[in-house]
This record gives C-alpha cells, sequence and structure tokens, in this order.
C-alpha cells in the first residue's frame, strides 16, 4: 500500500539522477566520519596528520598578502604550469608545452573526472585495475564509460596478461593505471608498462594514468610514467597533484597533462566544471615543484620508516600483510582474526563487519577492502590502513590493537 512516505520516496527518485543512484557515498570519507564519532586513531583516509613543509605554507600566505586573490586563467596559473613542466622534465625526462598539454584543476579528482568526460561517448569501455582507488568506479558511472575489471592478485599484485588482453576490444577508450597504487602499494614495471602500451596501441586507446605517489616509493623501486613509454606520449593523460607529495590533502591542486588536442578538450570541461583551482594555492604550488631533490629523497625515507613500523603493528596484530611498494597504505587479510559474535551478519560483508568492530570496540579505523572491488565479496577478507601519521598516531593505534585477540 502507498503511504504518504513512499510516495515522498517514488518522487524523488524520479526527480534524482539516475546516475547518482548508481553509487554509494564514499566509503573511505565515511570511515573518518565514524573515527570521529568514535574517537578512534583515524588510519583510513590517507591523509596527513602532519605539518605541510614550512615555506609552501608560507608562499601561500604571501600570495594572499600579494592580492594573488582572483580567477587564475582556468587551465591554471603561468608559474604552475612552467614549474610543472621543469619537474615533469627533471624527474621523468619529457619535455611538455606549458601552453597547451596542461590543465590544473580543483585537485586530481577533479582532473580524472574532467579527462574522463572530455575522452568518453555512449558506450565506450575502461579497463580498470582491482582492487581500485573507490573514485574512479563513480568516474566510470558519471562520465557514461563502462567499466572492465582486471584483478590483481596478491601477494604481489602481479595481472594476468591473458586476462588483461582480454579486458581490451574495440569499444575501448582508455585503460585506468594508477602507479604507485592506492590500495596495494604496487609499482608498475617498465615491462608491465610495456605490455599494457602494446595493448592500447592495438586498440587504439587511451591511457589515463594516475601518478599521485610518484614520489612515495621504496626498495629502490622507480617510477615510470606510462607517458615515457616508447608510443605512448600522445595517447595517455597523467594525472598528479600537489596533495600527496607535499601533504596538502585540503589544498585541492591538481593537473592533467595530456597531448593538445586532448587538453583542449579537457580544459572546456574543466571551466564548466569549476572555473579553476585556488589562486593563491597554485602561485604557491610553483614554489614547492621547484623544491630540490632532498626534499624527495626525505618524503620517501619518512615514508619507509613509517611503512616498517605499521608493518610491525599489524603483524603482532595478527594480520597477514602485504608489502606496498610505493604510496603510503598496507593492504591486509584478516582471516587470522576472529570477529566477535555480534558483529557477525549476514546483511554486510565480512569486511564492513570487521572495520565495524575496529573502529566501535578497538578504537581504530580502517577502510573494508569492499571499496576497492566491484563485487564486494572479492575484498570480504581485506581491510586497508594507511600509515601517513605521526609517530603518537601509530603508537596510539599500536597500544589499541593490544586489545585484538588473534
Ligand atoms: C590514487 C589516488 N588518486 C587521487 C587521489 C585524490 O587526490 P587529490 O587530493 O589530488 O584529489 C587519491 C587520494 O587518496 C588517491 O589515492
Amino acid at each position: 500500500m502507498s503511504t504518504p512516505e513512499t510516495n515522498i520516496t517514488h518522487i524523488a527518485r524520479r526527480m534524482l539522477s539516475a546516475k547518482a543512484e548508481q553509487f554509494t557515498e564514499s566509503v573511505i570519507r565515511e570511515m573518518t566520519r565514524l573515527a570521529l564519532k568514535h574517537n578512534a586513531v583515524n588510519l583510513s583516509q590517507g591523509f596527513p596528520d602532519f605539518a605541510a613543509p614550512l615555506e609552501i605554507k608560507e608562499a601561500a600566505r604571501q600570495a594572499i598578502s600579494d592580492d594573488i586573490n582572483q580567477y587564475a586563467i582556468t587551465w591554471g596559473a603561468k608559474p604552475l604550469r612552467d614549474a610543472i613542466v621543469q619537474k615533469f622534465h627533471r624527474t621523468q625526462g619529457l619535455t611538455i608545452d606549458p601552453e597547451r598539454e596542461i590543465t590544473i584543476c580543483c585537485g586530481s579528482t577533479e582532473a580524472m573526472m574532467s579527462s574522463m568526460m572530455a575522452i568518453i561517448n555512449p558506450g565506450d569501455e575502461i579497463v580498470v585495475f582491482e582492487p581500485f582507488y573507490e573514485n574512479y568506479g563513480p568516474d566510470a558511472i558519471l562520465s557514461g564509460a563502462t567499466p572492465r575489471f582486471v584483478k590483481l592478485q596478491p601477494p604481489d599484485w602481479t595481472y594476468d596478461e591473458k586476462e588483461l588482453a582480454a579486458a581490451f576490444g574495440p569499444h575501448t577508450k582508455a585503460i585506468i593505471l594508477n602507479t604507485p597504487n592506492n590500495p596495494t602499494g604496487k609499482v608498475f614495471t617498465r615491462a608491465e608498462l610495456e605490455f599494457i602500451r602494446d595493448l592500447c596501441v592495438r586498440w587504439n586507446a587511451f591511457c589515463i594514468t594516475d601518478e599521485i605517489y610518484e614520489h612515495i616509493l621504496y626498495d629502490g623501486t622507480e617510477h615510470i610514467t606510462m607517458a615515457r613509454i616508447d608510443g605512448m606520449r600522445d595517447r595517455t593523460i597523467v594525472i598528479n597533484g600537489m596533495s600527496k607529495t607535499y601533504s596538502v590533502t585540503g589544498w585541492r591542486v591538481g593537473w592533467a597533462i595530456a597531448p593538445p588536442e586532448t587538453t583542449q578538450a579537457i580544459r572546456k570541461v574543466h571551466d564548466f566544471l569549476t572555473v579553476g583551482a585556488a589562486a593563491p594555492l597554485q602561485q604557491a604550488g610553483a614554489l614547492a615543484l621547484s623544491l630540490p631533490q632532498t626534499y624527495y629523497d626525505n618524503l620517501a625515507a619518512t615514508y619507509a620508516t613509517k611503512r616498517a613500523r605499521l608493518l610491525k603493528i599489524l603483524e603482532q596484530a595478527g594480520f597477514i600483510v602485504y608489502k606496498p611498494r610505493g604510496a603510503y597504505y598496507i593492504m591486509t587479510d584478516t582471516s587470522r582474526l576472529t570477529l566477535p559474535q555480534k558483529y557477525r551478519s549476514s546483511s554486510e560483508t565480512a569486511d564492513v563487519s570487521f572495520a565495524r568492530y575496529l573502529v566501535e570496540e578497538i578504537g581504530v579505523a580502517c577502510v573494508p577492502g569492499s571499496s576497492f572491488y566491484n563485487d564486494s565479496r572479492d575484498g570480504a577478507s581485506q581491510v586497508r590502513f594507511t600509515f601517513c601519521k605521526k609517530e603518537e598516531t601509530l603508537a596510539a593505534a599500536e597500544a589499541r590493537f593490544a586489545h585484538l585477540h588473534p
């Protein structure tokens, strides 16, 4: 029987976008809200809880004092575009044109969305490795792309070449790559990139490569941008940003590097989505990208220490850990740990119950593995932790894990 309430729901449904109905709120960001509610140690969302570099903050203050307070050029302030050109050349050996190949956006999140909206047509497919950074699912829905998922298999998160080749076809518009990878910490090797290149060339597809963790590398691994692989310069869109490298996730400054024609389309979408990223923070970005190599060496060394610390804490607590080669997350398997009876539920996957138990009773927030998979059952025994946190935060998590019983 229809009640006033169901009528309202019915009307609301018709009034709302079918696209928006297809995905849920971000699980990662929800976990941060739960961490606050339960006063838990937050090892869920990937934002540093320590200060950003002094000189970058000073540059932002100075930019506001200097009255850089109005719209920047929609595709980005010239000093920041020039700094990106110099840094990309210094780190990857590629020369790009600041006038025709860069779009500064509101974070790499917007750079990814604008890029996808700029290239996707109805019927287009995108290939996505899973587990994947959760934004790529809604990005696909909002841009109208149909995702084809290809598994990365633990412990080394390798892909099966046949499975990857089978995911490509005449409708493939792009593959989404994320190296160094969130959530797995995988860093794609040159051989893997070349295999992907061959498929992109064969099927005339783009590679959109999210390289936001490019400087957070361990064990001598090297970050190679797909744009540097022979034959890929003209079909690669590089997504990057300030958030992770300079510990300023709240500044919302990111960018897309793409060939001129593609950039033209990205710039149009970007302009009408957001007009532009915060002008004074773009100005400070120019200074950030000019920091010396020692800054990046220190960043990687600091995170290597934090990685070792959290690996040990999690192993001692009973998790099976997958050692990351890059980025600042640790994927774990929870199958050696027992879940109290009251958290066993048939209405949610085990990882979600486990994450609830951990945040509510143990006092540590993590991200349920299912949020990184298309089929939530695939992540049912996994949860992800981040170590971009102060030593005291990691120590607090260690103390709380003492109450977790293997
Ligand atoms: C792989 C990946 N891409 C993009 C982002 C978001 O970046 P931004 O802050 O530049 O929007 C994140 C944040 O966690 C991420 O892990």
